[in-house]
């Protein structure tokens, strides 16, 4: 076997890339910056995200996936690029044969949309690329044998979107897809302080609040931090102080959007996977499963118990990389998928 197995989760907020035989070798934020005039890539991943809002004008950094999905095609291939590069120099030969490629997309996406991930993995420097359900890839990930007749559910939340998924006997019985993730947890957060108190934080300070303060369950000891803002009335700097409780108020919608989701995928499942489902409980898999009280809330809002995975965001990754280990159920699930 002188060919490379990548398995590349393609995230709104980061890109995991997991090389058969030696594990994730590259865990990086989904950001590149580039050269205006030269159009030259300058940086890929943290030291791109550290230059984000703070760019001069002849450097450009974006996020080239929005919502899940490739907004910026030139971008994005110019990332893949790099990452495949990074997963085949260690071995020249397999760089030659070009690897063997797999890639998750969200459960909700068009067909024009996966025709542009595998053209960009294709342009980048992949040889077959196969594409595989986030939710899919994230049950094989935690380690669920997705071909037995029993029903699991996984809400694999990421920064894009938020993919609920029933699964039983290799496929996906019923699924939704939201554009509703971390992301818009940290929109709501921007509103919130704009709408209380005036002043403009931005994205970074606001995702840092989620994770510091944040919780869709009300935390039982109130935190408090300081952030710093442009005061809309003077247009100054100003710094505040912000306490779990407010930000309790500010998801608590968003939160509560996602929940019916689940909620929405539960009432349209068969009533034997949905007794699976209960006794095996809801599984939370993505960075977004981290969001403090949401496991909590599922289960008051649902009845069912749910699980937080071991590592979250690393589930779809593993995923992808343990699917190319068996492509012939990749391919089936493929097709069966096509025809859904
Ligand atoms: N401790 C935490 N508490 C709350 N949210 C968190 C925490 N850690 C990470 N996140 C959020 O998880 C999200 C990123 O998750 P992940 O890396 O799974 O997304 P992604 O796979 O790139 O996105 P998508 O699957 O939607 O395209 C971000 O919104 C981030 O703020
Ligand atoms: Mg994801």
């Amino acid at each position: 076997m002188f060919g490379q197995d990548i398995g590349i989760d393609l995230g709104t907020s980061s890109v995991l890339i997991y090389v058969k035989g030696r594990g994730i070798i590259a865990k990086e934020p989904s950001v590149v910056a580039i050269d205006r005039e030269s159009t030259s890539l300058l940086a890929v991943g943290r030291e791109a995200q550290e230059m984000l809002g703070r760019t001069p004008c002849g450097i450009l950094a974006v996020k080239p996936l929005k919502e899940g999905v490739i907004s910026d095609y030139t971008v994005t291939e110019r990332m893949l690029k790099y990452f495949i590069q990074k997963a085949t120099k260690s071995s020249p030969l397999a760089a030659l044969l070009k690897p063997r490629v797999v890639v998750c997309v969200p459960s909700g996406v068009t067909e024009v949309e996966e025709r542009a991930v595998i053209d960009a993995a294709t342009q980048a420097g992949a040889g077959r690329v196969h594409l595989i359900e986030e939710p899919l890839a994230a049950a094989i990930g935690v380690g669920i044998d997705i071909t037995q007749p029993c029903g699991s559910m996984v809400v694999d939340m990421g920064g894009g979107t938020t993919d609920i998924a029933v699964i039983s006997l290799g496929g996906i019985v019923h699924s939704a897809s939201i554009k509703v993730a971390g992301d818009t947890f940290d929109d709501a957060i921007v509103k919130y302080i704009r709408r209380k108190y005036n002043i403009l934080v931005g994205e970074r300070t606001a995702e840092d609040l989620k994770i510091k303060l944040g919780c869709v369950t009300k935390r039982t000891k109130l935190l408090a931090m300081e952030v710093r803002g442009r005061s809309l009335v003077s247009g100054l700097p100003k710094t505040l102080q912000v306490t779990s409780d407010e930000m309790y108020e500010a998801m608590s919608e968003v939160a509560g959007t996602i929940v019916d989701s689940i909620r929405n995928v539960l009432e349209e499942t068969p009533p034997e996977l949905v007794s699976d489902i209960s006794s095996r409980g809801i599984i939370l898999t993505g960075g977004g499963a981290n969001l403090f009280g949401l496991g909590q809330l599922i289960k008051s809002e649902t009845g069912i118990k749910t699980v937080i995975a071991d590592d979250p965001d690393e589930c779809v990754v593993q995923g992808t990389g343990k699917s190319l280990e068996n492509i012939s159920l990749l391919k089936t699930y493929n097709e069966r998928r096509i025809k859904r």
